[in-house]
C-alpha cells in the first residue's frame, strides 16, 4: 500500500453506463492504493450496485427534476438540468457531511459535472477532472465554441485548425439536434476544467504523445494524468458474488475457428431506425466469408422493443453462422481468440478495450466523440476502416469483406498488434501509466 490509508476520496460519476464504468473502475485502481473511497451518485438514474463494490462507501443525492424530464429528455439535456443548479444543494449537504467525518484527499468528477467545482472550492478540497475519454477528442470539442464564434466553421468538410485528421463534421454538435445546447455545455466544461487542479484520462502516453502535450500547455500548471487503459489494471478483488456461469457468447465462440468472427455492438446509447437495422442484417448475412456476433441491446432500434424488424426466417436463414444477443461480455469476447474484426459505434470505451485486444475496428460513429474517435482508429492510428455515412447493405459487405479477408495486406493488423503491445507495456513497472499512477498518489497525498 503506498496511498494514505486514512484518506477518503469522494467521486462523482455522470451516471450513463459508458462513464460510469470507467469511474468506478477508476475508484478501484486508487483503492488498490490505500485510500478509501465514497461514491456520490444521482438518485434513480442508472445508479450503480453497492453490492458489487463492498468496499466502497455509496451516497445517492436526488437530481431535481420531474419523472417526465428523466423520461422524455436527452442525454445532454439532463445534463444541463443537473448541472443548472438542482443538485448544488444536495451535493454541497453530503460533501459537509464527508468534510465533517473524514480527511478528504480530493473530488474527483466527471468532466461533464462542472457545476461541483463550485462546491469544492466552498470547501476548499481540489476538484479532480476525470474525462473518460481520449485526450484528442477531448481537445477537439472544448475547441468548438471558439471556433464557431471565429467563424470557422464553414463548410463540413473542412479540415479541422490544429486537428488536420479530424473534419468539421467530426465535432459532436455540427451532427446534433441541439447544437447550441453542446456549445454552452463544452464551453462550461472548458471552463470549470480550467478552474480545477488536475485532469486524468483513460488513455496512455505511447497512443496519444502530442495531444497529451497540447493538453499540458492548454491547463497549465494543472497536471495531466493519462492513466489508462483503466480495466486492464484492476486488481482481482474478492467481492461477494457467486461466481458467474460462461454466457451464451463464449460459449458460442468457443465452437469457431481463430479470427474467424466478427463482433457487432453499437454501445449502450446510439439508436437506429428499422430500416437501417434490416441494411446492418443483410449486410452481415450476404458477409458468408466469416462468423457474426451481433448485440442488439433492447430498445436500440427505434419504434421496436428488440428484434422485431428482422426480415421473416432470418434466424433460420443465417442459421450457425450469427448468433444475435441482447448484450454480452465485451472485454471477454474482444480476448476471444475467434474475434477477427470488431464492428463499432467508437464509443471510447468500446475503442481502448478493441486497441487492448489487438482486434482492428469497422467503424460507424453515432454521436458525441465517437466521431473523433473513429477518425483516429481510421486515419491517425490506422488499425480500422470508416463506413461510409450511409448504412446501406452492399457498402457494409464491401466494409466487411475489406475487414476481415484483407486486413493483413493494408497492415492493420500489424499495428493493431503494436498498438496492443504498448497498451501492454505502459500498465506495467516502468511503464508511463504506471509512473503516472504514482504521480496522481503523490499528488493526493500533498496537500
Ligand atoms: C458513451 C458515449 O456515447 C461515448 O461516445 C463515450 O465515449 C462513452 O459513453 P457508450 O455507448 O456507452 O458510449 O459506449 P462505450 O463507451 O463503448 O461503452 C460501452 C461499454 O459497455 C463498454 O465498456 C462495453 O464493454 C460495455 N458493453 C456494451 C458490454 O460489456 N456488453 C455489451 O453487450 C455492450
Amino acid at each position: 500500500m503506498n496511498g494514505g490509508s486514512n484518506m477518503q476520496l469522494i467521486l462523482f460519476p455522470l451516471p450513463y453506463e459508458g462513464h460510469m464504468n470507467p469511474m468506478l473502475h477508476l475508484a478501484q485502481i486508487l483503492h488498490s492504493k490505500g485510500f478509501s473511497i465514497t461514491i456520490i451518485h444521482i438518485q434513480h438514474i442508472n445508479s450503480p450496485h453497492p453490492s458489487d463494490y463492498p468496499s466502497f462507501t455509496f451516497r445517492s443525492i436526488p437530481h431535481g427534476l420531474s419523472g417526465s424530464d428523466v423520461t422524455s429528455r436527452g442525454v445532454v439535456e439532463i445534463i444541463t438540468l443537473v448541472n443548472d443548479g438542482r443538485c448544488v444543494e444536495p451535493l454541497r449537504k453530503c460533501v459537509a457531511e464527508l468534510v465533517a467525518a473524514s480527511n478528504i484527499g480530493c473530488l474527483i468528477t466527471d468532466a461533464h459535472w462542472h457545476f461541483t467545482q463550485s462546491v469544492a472550492d466552498e470547501f476548499q478540497i481540489r476538484r479532480v477532472v476525470l474525462r473518460t475519454g481520449n485526450i484528442s477528442a477531448f481537445l477537439a470539442m472544448v475547441g468548438l465554441p471558439d471556433l464557431r464564434r471565429n467563424g470557422l466553421l464553414r463548410s463540413s468538410e473542412d479540415p479541422l485548425p490544429d486537428f488536420p485528421h479530424l473534419r468539421v463534421k467530426d465535432l459532436p454538435a455540427v451532427k446534433a439536434q441541439s447544437p447550441l445546447l453542446i456549445e454552452q455545455l463544452l464551453s462550461s466544461i472548458l471552463i470549470q476544467t480550467k478552474a480545477s487542479s488536475a485532469l486524468i484520462f483513460n488513455s496512455f502516453n505511447d497512443l496519444e504523445h502530442e495531444p497529451l502535450l497540447r493538453c499540458r500547455q492548454l491547463f497549465s500548471p494543472n497536471p495531466i494524468f493519462p492513466l489508462g487503459p483503466f480495466h486492464k489494471q484492476l486488481p482481482l478483488t474478492q467481492t461477494s458474488l457467486p461466481p458467474q456461469p460462461p454466457h451464451s457468447s463464449l460459449s458460442w465462440l468457443n465452437t469457431k475457428p481463430r479470427k474467424s468472427v466478427l463482433y457487432v455492438s453499437f454501445g449502450t446509447l446510439a439508436t437506429i431506425d428499422p430500416h437501417e437495422f434490416v441494411e446492418i442484417a443483410w449486410g452481415l448475412a450476404n458477409s458468408s466469408y466469416c462468423f457474426f456476433l451481433w448485440v442488439v441491446r433492447p430498445g436500440m432500434v427505434s419504434g421496436s422493443e428488440w428484434l422485431e424488424s428482422l426480415p421473416d426466417g432470418f434466424v433460420e436463414m443465417v442459421g450457425e453462422r450469427g448468433l444475435i444477443v441482447k448484450w454480452a461480455p465485451q472485454r471477454e469476447v474482444l480476448a476471444h481468440p475467434a474475434i477477427g474484426g470488431f464492428w463499432t459505434h467508437n464509443g471510447w470505451n468500446s475503442t481502448i478495450e478493441s486497441i487492448c485486444e489487438g482486434v482492428p475496428m469497422l467503424c460507424y460513429p453515432c454521436l458525441g466523440d465517437q466521431m473523433a474517435n473513429a477518425r483516429y482508429v481510421s486515419d491517425v492510428w490506422g488499425i480500422g476502416l470508416l463506413l461510409g455515412d450511409k448504412l446501406e447493405r452492399g457498402e457494409i459487405e464491401k466494409g466487411i469483406r475489406k475487414l476481415m479477408t484483407e486486413r493483413e495486406n493494408g497492415g492493420i493488423l500489424t499495428r493493431a498488434k503494436d498498438l496492443k503491445e504498448k497498451a501492454d507495456f505502459c500498465i506495467k513497472e516502468g511503464g508511463s501509466t504506471f509512473q503516472s499512477l504514482q504521480n496522481l498518489v503523490d499528488f493526493i497525498l500533498n496537500t
